[in-house]
C-alpha cells in the first residue's frame, strides 16, 4: 500500500525517515559548551539525503549549526545547483529547536518556494513550515 501523502507531496514515512536520520547524526554533535545536540537531514530535490550536526568552538561565534553543516556537505557532495526539497531538524535534548535566523537565511539560499522545514516544538511534536513563512524577507543579491 502506498504511504499517505501529506501536503507538498512528501509522505509521512519520508518525514519520519528524515527525522530518524537527524536524530542519528545529532549523536555526532560536538557541543561541549551548550550540551545541545542538533541534527539536520536534508532531502534534496533530486532525492539525495544529506545530514549534518552542530560543531561548536571555544570561540563561541565560530560554532557551525547543524543545518549549515548539512548544507555545506550537500554542496560539497553534489555541487552548487542543489535545491532543498525538505529539511528535518532534531535534537537530543527533548527541546524545541526551530532553525536560527542565520540557518533560515542559509536554507533560503538553496530553497524554492516549496521548500519545507520540519522542527520540534516544546511539546515534542514536529511542526511543519515553509522557508517562505520562516523567513519572509530574506536578504537577496540579484547579481549572483
Ligand atoms: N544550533 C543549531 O545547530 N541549529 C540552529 O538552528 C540553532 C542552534 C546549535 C548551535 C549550538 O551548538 C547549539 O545549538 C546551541 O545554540
Amino acid at each position: 500500500m502506498s504511504q499517505p501523502e501529506v501536503p507538498g507531496g512528501i509522505t509521512a514515512a519520508q518525514i519520519e525517515d528524515l527525522r530518524q536520520r537527524a536524530i542519528a547524526v545529532a549523536r555526532n554533535a560536538y557541543s561541549p559548551y551548550s550540551h545541545f545536540c542538533v541534527g539536520a537531514a536534508l532531502l534534496l530535490q533530486d532525492g539525495h539525503i544529506i545530514t549534518g550536526c552542530n560543531v561548536e568552538n571555544a570561540s563561541y561565534r565560530l560554532t557551525t549549526c547543524a543545518e549549515q553543516a548539512a548544507i555545506a556537505a550537500a554542496v560539497a557532495l553534489h555541487g552548487p545547483s542543489i535545491r532543498i526539497r525538505a529539511v528535518v531538524i532534531a535534537n537530543l535534548n527533548s527541546a524545541a529547536s526551530q532553525p536560527c535566523g542565520a540557518c533560515r537565511q542559509t536554507i533560503h539560499e538553496f530553497s524554492t518556494s516549496a521548500t519545507e522545514v520540519f522542527f520540534p516544538v516544546a511539546d515534542g511534536t514536529l511542526t511543519r513550515s515553509t522557508i517562505a513563512d520562516l523567513l519572509p524577507a530574506a536578504f537577496l543579491l540579484e547579481n549572483k
